[in-house]
């Protein structure tokens, strides 16, 4: 197994205690903080901006894996930079001019993702594959934490990652939304090597011990 990277969700942290949750998902072997924006038109639902990117620099040495659930993503690319995001990932209906804010992500020193929803086609991203160094595959209908992972998503995982091989694209292929130790070694098994977790890691008792969780199933999981 190589290294498979987890992604604690902040959506599900309690921000009363950022230092201490995000100091217990580093302790378990978390690799990135993921970090859902989300403006109330794109998605239902209305959650953070710079100001708390900027507070997780305080507490986190991590990379900050910010997905970006907002119409006119391009609002936010200097903003986010400055705050110090590492990844800025963006839904590609919610602007006209994908290639251009991919190519300002990367100017601004972020990697670039898009992400796609259930019912988004991989033709979104194919005319742009060597622009993106992620893919986000969502599992779930994006807008709140602890919904249940769709099955149809292991397909599409597969599907974007035979489209990466063939395009020799080194792009990171991540899955978001109800991933638990149960589901994530469908995604692993499927091409997946970045594992979004909120519930699972942040909902938990012991997220540290959640993180190694995830990781182990990866492992003791068999390719269905
Ligand atoms: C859903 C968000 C997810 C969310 C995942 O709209 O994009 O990142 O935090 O939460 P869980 O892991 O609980 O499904
Ligand atoms: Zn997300």
């Amino acid at each position: 197994m190589a290294g498979v990277r987890i992604a604690p969700s902040v959506l599900s942290a309690d921000l009363g205690r950022l230092r201490e949750e995000m100091a217990a998902a580093q302790a378990g072997g978390a690799d990135w903080i993921h970090v859902d924006v989300m403006d109330g038109r794109f998605v239902p639902n209305l959650t953070f901006g710079a100001p708390l990117i900027r507070a997780l620099k305080k507490v986190t040495t991590l990379p900050l894996d910010v997905h970006l659930m907002v119409t006119q993503p391009e609002k936010y690319i200097d903003e986010f930079a400055d705050a110090g995001a590492g990844v800025f990932t963006f839904h590609p209906e919610a602007t006209i001019h994908v290639q251009r804010q991919l190519t300002a992500v990367r100017e601004r020193g972020m990697l670039a993702g898009l992400a796609l929803n259930p019912a988004s086609p991989l033709a979104l991203i194919e005319e742009v594959i060597l622009d993106l160094d992620l893919v986000l595959v969502m599992s779930v209908n994006p807008g709140f934490g602890g919904q249940s992972y769709l099955s149809t998503a292991t397909d599409k995982i597969r599907r974007v990652r035979e489209l990466l091989t063939r395009a020799r694209s080194p792009a990171v292929l991540e899955v978001d939304g109800g991933i638990t130790v149960d589901t994530v070694g469908a995604a692993f098994h499927a091409g997946a090597d970045t594992m979004v977790a909120g519930t699972a890691v942040f909902g938990q008792r012991d997220p540290a011990a959640a993180v190694q969780a995830l990781k182990a199933a990866c492992r003791l999981t068999t390719p269905v």
